[in-house]
């Protein structure tokens, strides 16, 4: 699905990204997670191919991003569902209609089964009766939901969320991460990847787990092996943020056996 080779990028002469290489296969669901600034959403432009790297191979669903004809590339960015971190949804356009014109443009659908989309999408995120508000009339998390809403309403092959919870408070946040679990993944050959810097996000997102850092994949693979025997540093990095918590929850989080005896242990 998704393909990044010794992806190299730097902006006013400093180094971003610096040999940046993953894929992710048909049928997984997977947390790109790294520190504020680090460089994950800069990867994500790069993916879409809305900025070119300065070096590097980029395949999204067989499609060649960096040097692709124009038409392939948007033949191939119908397939794939955005929720920016931003939100960018269309202010001169209600709820419906940020989502029918995603529709109308990535889709065949007809009026008919874009209307009941939009019904199944708003109601999924709880939005049921915002559809014929205007963004501006939505607090940040509801403008977040209808965000998912409109990047999963053409059924996507692939669908990417950044940032999906980022500035939210916690209840919220939980909301989403569940809303984005129960709306996607319905399908085998579909994948999912979530962006951010919350590394309890991630670890509820998904098992696996890309981590960058400086400008590198500084670890890949199921985040309770990295918890306990990755790098010093990507250790670190996921393990302070359960320093303190309430053992239960380190439980019910799942987190590893060995790293709850080390950490919670009288
Ligand atoms: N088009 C651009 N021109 C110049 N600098 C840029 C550009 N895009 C990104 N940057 C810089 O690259 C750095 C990384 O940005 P990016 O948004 O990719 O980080 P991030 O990991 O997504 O951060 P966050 O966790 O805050 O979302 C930032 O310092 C940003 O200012
Ligand atoms: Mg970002």
């Amino acid at each position: 699905m998704i393909s990044m080779q010794r992806v190299k990028m730097s902006f006013s002469g400093l180094t971003l990204l610096n040999d940046v290489s993953f894929k992710i296969e048909a049928g997984e669901r997977v947390s790109l997670i790294g520190p504020g600034g680090s460089g994950k959403s800069t990867i994500l432009k790069i993916l879409l191919g809305l900025l070119a790297p300065e070096g590097g191979e980029v395949r999204l669903m067989g499609t060649d991003m960096v040097t692709g004809h124009e038409d392939v590339k948007q033949h191939t960015l119908r397939k794939v569902g955005m929720a920016f971190q931003q939100g960018a949804l269309f202010d001169f356009m209600t709820v419906r209609e940020n989502l029918v014109f995603a529709m109308e443009h990535m889709t065949e659908m007809n009026p008919e089964q874009m209307e009941a989309r939009v019904q199944e999408l708003l109601t999924g995120v709880k939005l049921g009766r915002t559809a014929d508000m205007f963004p501006f009339e939505l607090s940040g998390g509801m403008q977040r939901r209808v965000g998912i809403a409109r990047a999963l309403c053409t059924e996507p092959h692939m669908a990417i969320f950044d940032e999906p919870t980022s500035g939210l408070d916690p209840v919220t946040s939980t909301i989403i991460l569940n809303m984005i679990l129960a709306l996607s993944g319905t399908a085998k050959e579909h994948a999912q990847l979530i962006v951010t810097s919350n590394v309890e996000i991630g670890i509820r997102f998904a098992d696996r787990l890309i981590v960058l850092n400086e400008g590198q994949i500084v670890a890949d693979g199921p985040w309770r092996e990295l918890l306990v025997s990755g790098p010093d540093w990507v250790r670190n990095f996921l393990g302070v943020r359960f320093i303190g918590l309430d053992v239960d929850y380190a439980h019910e989080l799942k987190l590893p056996e060995a790293f709850i005896a080390q950490h919670w242990s009288a």
